[in-house]
């Protein structure tokens, strides 16, 4: 059977880009017919999934990850609740999937020290997520921000996983733990960890800033237009929409058309990821279409699919005990799981475990 692990770090603040770009697609993973109901034939990567049939989920939410840079404890941990809100509210259901936090699971840290003695530092000087990051600030140049690609690593191998859904940015850091995992069947004479395959996925993978086609909608921008959180009402979605940077072109009816122009671009793919339809499918219903025809019918179907979340997350995040609790059974089976496969890591190696 497939393993599908994944994670994102804790944030306040979550938005269209990381509901569309990741949680949505968890839910799909999570939601896999089973191998008969799924024969056709298509290069979509959830799909190629579904023809194996169901898999077992895994989705952490990486605090361990998150510390390599200052935090401040206590929204520390309101930010883990926040975030365990969103994944419940986008679809991830607890009784299906293992949802559990990072920190909760000592067996990842312990994997990672393990790890660490089969990865050069040729591979990690390579990585350009650390590079970019400590190039911010000298006080970044910390051991843990280095090696955080190697917990990464232990955080999919630990379980196995055959599968890591995750973006574009990410791909780097899964190729690493492909080495690494190679490292260690190589040194250890076994096939211990399946080497996991990257499940870049579809048509939204990349979600841009409203005010700026070219960059990527992020938390920390500076402009609140620049996002739909996912915590907006509706109103506030109106408006984001209805100002959101666009050319004064109308929409083509070709997707190549829309090449040239990042906004455009932009807005159709939400739209053709909130619908679940391809970019093709929006523009031949909008070809010639302008942006006070197309703006509203966006702000309308993201309100559509978005209350219905936001309302969910208010709900869970009004009862934090309950919130807790599934945290909680998360984490156990998450550490049956992981203890196990540590032993054998561990007899593998020659270190001890009782
Ligand atoms: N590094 C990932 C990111 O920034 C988060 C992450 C940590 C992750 N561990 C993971 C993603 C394991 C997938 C699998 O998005």
């Amino acid at each position: 059977m497939n393993r599908i692990l994944s994670g994102m770090q804790p944030t306040g603040n979550l938005h269209l880009g990381n509901y569309l770009g990741a949680l949505r697609n968890w839910v799909k993973l999570q939601d896999l017919p089973t191998p008969k109901a799924s024969a056709d034939k298509s290069t979509k990567p959830t799909e190629a999934l579904a023809k194996e049939g169901k898999a077992e989920c895994y989705y952490c939410i990486v605090d361990l990850h998150a510390i390599t840079v200052p935090q401040d404890p206590q929204k520390l941990r309101q930010s883990v609740r926040e975030t365990a809100a969103a994944y419940i509210a986008a679809g991830i259901d607890p009784a299906k999937s293992t949802l559990f936090v990072q920190s909760a699971v000592p067996a990842h840290s312990e994997l990672m020290w393990i790890l660490s003695t089969y990865t050069p530092l040729g591979w990690l000087n390579r990585m350009t997520q650390y590079k970019d990051k400590s190039a911010k600030s000298r006080d970044l140049e910390l051991l843990g921000l280095y090696a955080y690609p190697v917990l990464m690593a232990a955080d999919i191998l630990i379980y196995r996983a055959t599968h890591v859904p995750v973006g574009e940015d990410q791909k780097q850091h899964l190729e690493l733990t492909r080495d690494i995992a190679q490292a260690f069947n190589r040194a250890t004479n076994s096939d211990f960890f399946p080497l996991p395959e990257p499940q870049i996925l579809g048509e939204a993978t990349r979600v841009m800033s409203l005010r700026d086609g070219t960059k990527k909608m992020s938390k920390s921008d500076e402009s609140d237009y620049s996002r739909i959180s996912l915590t907006d009402d509706a109103d506030t979605i109106v408006k984001k929409f209805k100002k959101a940077t666009t050319d004064s072109d109308v929409l083509p009816d070709n997707v190549k058309a829309l090449e040239a122009r990042a906004e455009a671009d932009n807005l159709v793919t939400i739209y053709a990821a909130l619908n679940d339809t391809t970019k093709a499918a929006v523009l031949k219903e909008y070809a010639g279409s302008g942006w006070g025809k197309f703006k509203p019918a966006l702000a309308d179907l993201a309100v559509a699919k978005l209350a219905p979340m936001t309302e969910k997350m208010r709900q869970l995040m009004a009862d934090p005990a309950s919130l807790d609790q599934i945290l909680i059974r998360g984490a156990e089976h998450a550490n049956a799981l992981t203890q196990k496969h540590l032993r054998e890591v561990k007899n593998l190696v020659g270190l001890w475990s009782f």
